[in-house]
């Protein structure tokens, strides 16, 4: 079963790659993917943007990553100083050097669910234990408490946040600022405890490494948009510091024990985020979060999920929570292979939100068939392009 999954990956060279530009835009909707849109984007053709119409390669003064000229006078300074980023003229801001940029459509942002997971295997367990107590720890220190309204409340918004029903902005955004610190970890050292093996065993990784970047780098933009809504504190700053200290070294050796534990315990923790996004986003529409129903857009958000110029800061979170599904569906599928020999099924190619939405991950089975059809749209490029 595993050499089929690898022998699709191993033999897809770059002229391959050519070939899924012509088949994946007449295969990808009868697939179910977004697969066209991908494949386009990673390898730099030009394309037409499914949201603002706009070409995705077109020129822009926005930069992809960091804050923007926009966002506040300190950043303005930083960007435009000579050689703070580039060696471009300081009038010339631009720049594209994020891996790929998630796009969606309004269907897609609607879809995701609240999904959660039965542990079974003794692994699973102690994945799905250390995520609750990672979460009862962090709820604790942060004061957290997300009591049930009573059905028949005429409490106004500030009789809930006293009662501790809800929360207000500046708690949303600490638990947010926080988490993204965190979440941005594992991919990146996953990455590296790979990409190291790939090293010292002179053997292909197959695929993993480009997926688990993208991952580090997708949560890294999640803090850097919820960083230009407020400065940190000092005393934040130290308890980044001492958690990531902690947190980078137990994944890290955790990870060299059980890579399989590691990928269900990421995915049990993006359960939740997606269950914290989805709270979110229901008391922002439910008029219980005011100061962000109206709330613009971060521009760096715009630029990099490609948002339409008048987006809200509602749909940057409906897209945060879109990634976070994504998280949750390649790391549960993940935990499903055998991390050492199976390819990863998303290397090419990753199922749209309808599917990674609505359903927790791929076993393996359904891995080895998803690889399959990479793998004939593949084939079909190279008889299109004879
Ligand atoms: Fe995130
Ligand atoms: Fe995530």
């Amino acid at each position: 079963m595993s050499s089929i999954l690898r022998t699709a990956l191993v033999s897809a060279g770059p002229a391959c790659r050519i070939g899924i530009l012509h088949s994946g835009l007449n295969l990808a909707p009868k697939l179910g993917t977004t697969f066209a849109t991908r494949a386009l984007i990673h390898t730099g053709q030009p394309n037409n943007n499914s949201l603002t119409g706009k070409r995705i390669n077109e020129e822009s003064p926005t930069g992809t990553e960091g804050f923007h000229l926009k966002d506040s006078a300190a950043s303005k300074q930083g960007l435009t100083t000579p050689d703070a980023v580039s060696t471009l003229p300081p009038t010339i801001v631009r720049g594209d050097w994020v891996l790929f940029h998630p796009v969606y459509s309004q269907e897609e942002i609607k879809a995701v669910e609240v999904l959660q997971r039965e542990a079974k295997t003794i692994s699973d367990k102690i994945a799905y234990h250390l995520v609750r107590l990672t979460r009862w720890g962090f709820d604790l220190v942060s004061g957290y408490k997300h009591k049930p309204i009573p059905a028949d409340s005429k409490m106004s918004v500030e009789e809930l946040r006293k009662g501790g029903y809800i929360l207000d902005e500046k708690a949303w955004l600490s638990r947010i600022l926080f988490l993204e610190t965190v979440a941005g970890v594992p991919g990146m050292v996953a990455a590296m405890l790979r990409h190291l093996t790939s090293l010292r065993l002179m053997r292909r990784d197959s695929g993993w490494i480009h997926t688990l970047l993208e991952e580090a780098e997708n949560e890294r933009m999640h803090l850097m948009t919820f960083m230009t809504l407020r400065r940190p504190s000092l005393f934040f700053r130290g308890l980044v510091l001492g958690a990531q200290g902690v947190f980078f070294n137990l994944f890290f050796l955790s990870y060299i024990i059980s890579p399989r534990t590691c990928h269900r315990f990421v995915a049990y923790l993006e359960e939740e985020a997606v269950l914290t996004y989805t709270r979110c986003i229901q008391d922002i529409e439910s008029g219980r979060l005011p100061e962000w129903s109206n709330m613009p857009a971060p521009e760096i958000a715009k630029d990099y999920w490609r948002l339409d110029p008048s987006a809200n800061l509602l749909d940057v979170i409906y897209a945060v929570r879109s990634d976070e599904s994504t998280h949750r569906f390649v790391n549960h599928s993940f935990a499903n292979l055998n991390t050492e020999t199976d390819v990863n099924p998303f290397a090419l190619r990753e199922p749209d939100m309808l599917v990674k939405g609505r359903k927790l991950g791929f076993s393996r089975e359904e891995a080895e068939q998803y690889v399959e059809e990479s793998h004939q749209m593949l084939e079909h490029g190279k008889a299109d392009s004879k």
